[in-house]
């Protein structure tokens, strides 16, 4: 079957890309050869003055290059030749000798926006399912197919260094403004606008534009080699600061972006080919890669075979505070589902409402969505001091304080007050959902539903079922996850479940080496250089240490003297120290925003700070991490090794780079790791003695993967 039609109007061919059965287009091989044989019919044809590129599929234009095939790429010289071939492929469309226009609805993205760039005219709906963007450098390589190049040369080096090094794309509005595109309109009269676009540029040609970006400033800084130079070496720093040198590919995008304007546009095509095929056989560039289609995969993963998902259009949270607001606002701005907060009093109902309505502002002030959009979405949000307006929720997440008395109590009330079908979703983040639900009436309607913080960025969900959750429940609460836009791991149910079980173990081992003397700096600068988004220091002020101490108690019961919590809890406590929400903790705040450490938490523990080997600090914080994740894997926390990476991935920040601990571990080789394991614990104590399962693996030679 073609991928490619044409259907005709009138002196307008529209060439519709349409992969059969396939969810979304591609620039695969067999889609740029029969481009390459269609294309010069369509020059030839004299009955035809211009073509609308257009896409036969619901939500996507072209998803860019085929992913897939960077798996069969064995040399640079390989991969710079797939990349050559993008940019000669894409020269066809920029030197077509007619009007060429693309017509985009949903997302065009790397390879599809590359597309666009070398048409005449580039028209776009408005519709919040299209987006334009080069997501390359998420893959560890950089925009080959000519992106590099031609997106500086229109939108000016900041603007689109902004969109390649980010790997960002953008709704139509803002790319109207970017001047990514020339023209943004309703989906229902896309083809009939492209058709008058075309026919408007065989009859008056292509409009001049002014200088992009305007203004004085970019005049400077976009368009002359020094203002430039400056904007790059900026974005090289910035760069650096956020990736610590980890991937290398958004250092490369600046250098044959600036290549690309100051060399011009061949000397540019060459640097980047040689780029992209430099960065794709590179092991981050193949991790990344196996994320994506790890991600892909369990999105489509059936939790409950043969259970139907209940379709939610009702939410019930209770408990107003952060979390909850948090929970309701995400689930809103998705536009499918109204949200009920309850709290004790309406002044915590007000704060809720006014926390979750923020979410739905911040997306119109980011032009994620319009402002007749956020009216809708804000009407979503609701608020009551009793069960009003439950009976008919069909999901209810409970969002209280972290206290198994308090949730066994909300839960018996909300038995009481809701219908029969109505799933309790308990968003706890250690305690065991069997223990929440142990006197349910109705057990199989209870599940766990641990969302992280903040609810909005953040992009994983832990669905944790207990022993006696019905298989419908769990459909509904991954399908409801799935549908707020989360990344959904199924966890047994385990105290800490698979993210905090893992954590735990690495923050403690930190506060162990401040109490040891470890200058606090150092030991979050060393993680940040590993790959971490927030040193342990910094993200246990982040978390809180009330929080983070009502955690460490319950793993400590659960699993005895190894999760022993650091003395340095108590010692932070007791001096009121809680963290960034009040101000104190290892840093110094001032109005909400860290400045320096707190020096004085030495003297509260009665150590003199002194550097130590960074080796050390990497080792001992990394290892408790990684021998935690093989004990919780051996237990089946997670389903499979992918689950568990993921949710490290999404629910810490665990280095992507990295592939996840247990890729990690694969990669270390897992005799390695037990015998650096023991090592440690003959150093520093039994914590570290290697998990049996990972002992059993390494001794029979297996791995967490296939090999
Ligand atoms: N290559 C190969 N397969 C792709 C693909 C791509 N670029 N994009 C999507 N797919 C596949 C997925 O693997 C999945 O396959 P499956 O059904 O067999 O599991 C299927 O298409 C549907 O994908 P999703 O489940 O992700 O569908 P969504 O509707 O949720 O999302 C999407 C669609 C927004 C297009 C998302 O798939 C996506 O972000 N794709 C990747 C886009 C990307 O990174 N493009 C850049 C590619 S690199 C490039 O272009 C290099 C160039 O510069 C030379």
């Amino acid at each position: 079957m073609p991928i490619f039609r044409i259907e005709r109007d009138g002196d307008v061919a529209f060439l519709v890309f349409d992969t059969p059965n396939a969810p979304v287009n591609t620039l695969s091989r067999a889609a740029r050869e029969e481009f390459a044989q269609v294309l010069p019919t369509l020059a030839d044809d004299a009955s035809v003055t211009a073509v609308v590129l257009i896409s036969g599929k619901a939500d996507n234009f072209i998803a860019g290059a085929d992913i897939e095939e960077f798996g069969s790429l064995r040399t640079a010289e390989e991969a710079g030749a797939l990349s050559r071939s993008g940019q000669e492929f894409l020269r066809w469309v920029e030197e077509f000798p007619k009007p060429f226009v693309v017509a985009i609805h949903g997302s065009c993205l790397g390879g599809g926006c590359e597309t666009a760039l070398c048409a005449t005219w580039r028209i776009a709906t408005d519709h919040p399912k299209t987006v334009i963007g080069l997501p390359e450098t998420m893959l560890g390589v950089l925009p080959g197919a000519g992106g590099s190049v031609r997106l500086p040369r229109l939108i000016g080096l900041r603007a689109a260094l902004d969109i390649i090094l980010a790997g960002k794309s953008e709704r139509a509005a803002k790319a109207l403004k970017l001047g990514l595109i020339d023209e943004m309109v309703h989906p229902a009269i896309l083809r009939q606008a492209a058709a008058a676009a075309a026919r408007r540029l065989v009859k008056e040609g292509k409009p001049s534009r002014a200088p992009n970006p305007p203004g004085l400033v970019a005049a400077i800084l976009d368009r002359t080699t020094l203002g430039r130079k400056l904007v790059a070496s900026m974005a090289r720093k910035q760069v650096l600061k956020k990736t610590q040198g980890n991937y290398p590919a958004q250092l490369r995008a600046i250098e044959v972006a600036l290549i690309g304007l100051d060399q011009g546009r061949e000397a540019g095509f060459a640097a980047e080919s040689k780029a992209f095929g430099e960065l794709a056989v590179t092991d981050v560039s193949r991790k990344l890669v196996g994320l994506f289609f790890a991600d892909t995969a369990m999105k489509k993963d059936d939790p409950a075979p043969g259970a139907k998902a209940a379709e939610v259009r009702r939410l019930g949270v209770i408990g107003a505070g952060f979390m909850g607001a948090g929970i309701a606002g995400t689930a809103v701005t998705q536009g499918w589902v109204e949200a009920r907060m309850k709290d004790a009093d309406l002044k915590s109902v007000g704060r809720g409402i006014k926390a979750a309505t923020g979410i739905v502002d911040g997306r119109l002030k980011r032009k994620r969505i319009t402002r007749s959009e956020a009216t809708r979405l804000t009407a979503l949000v609701s608020g009551t001091v009793d069960y009003s307006g439950f009976k008919s929720c069909e999901l209810v997440i409970e969002a209280v304080f972290e206290d198994l008395d308090v949730k066994r109590k909300v839960l018996r009330e909300l038995e009481q007050a809701a219908g029969p079908h109505t799933i309790f979703a308990t968003n706890t983040s250690t305690i065991p959902i069997t223990q929440i639900g142990a006197e349910a009436a109705r057990p199989g309607n209870v599940i766990g539903m641990h969302f992280f913080s903040p609810v909005e960025k953040m992009p994983l969900l832990e669905v944790i079922p207990t022993d006696r959750t019905s298989p419908e429940t769990i459909a509904s609460a991954v399908a409801f996850g799935r549908r707020m836009g989360k990344k959904v791991v199924v966890c047994k149910d385990r105290p800490g479940f698979w993210v905090n079980r893992i954590l735990l173990p690495y923050l403690s081992e930190a506060g162990r080496m401040v109490g040891e003397g470890t200058p606090i700096d150092q030991l979050d600068r060393v993680m940040l250089k590993v790959g971490f988004p927030v040193g342990p220091m910094a993200l246990m002020d982040e978390v809180g240490l009330v929080v983070g101490q009502k955690a460490a108690k319950v793993m400590h019961e659960a699993f005895g003297a190894r999760l022993e919590p650091s003395p340095l809890l108590a010692s932070m406590l007791a001096d009121q120290r809680q963290g960034r929400k009040n101000g104190r903790g290892f840093y110094h705040y001032h109005e909400g925003h860290k400045t320096g450490v707190d020096d004085s938490v030495y003297d509260l523990l009665g150590v003199r700070p002194a550097p130590r080997d960074p080796k050390e600090i990497e080792q001992r914080c990394l290892y408790a991490m990684l021998n935690e994740a093989a004990m919780a894997y051996g237990e089946g926390v997670v389903k499979n090794a992918r689950d568990g990476d993921l949710a490290s991935i999404f629910g810490i920040g665990f280095p992507p780079f990295r592939g996840g601990p247990l890729r990690l571990m694969d990669d270390l080789g897992l005799a390695n790791v037990v015998q650096t394991l023991e090592q440690l614990a003959a150093k520093h104590g039994p914590r570290f003695t290697p998990a049996e399962s990972l002992v059993r693996m390494a001794k029979e030679g297996k791995s967490f993967y296939p090999a």
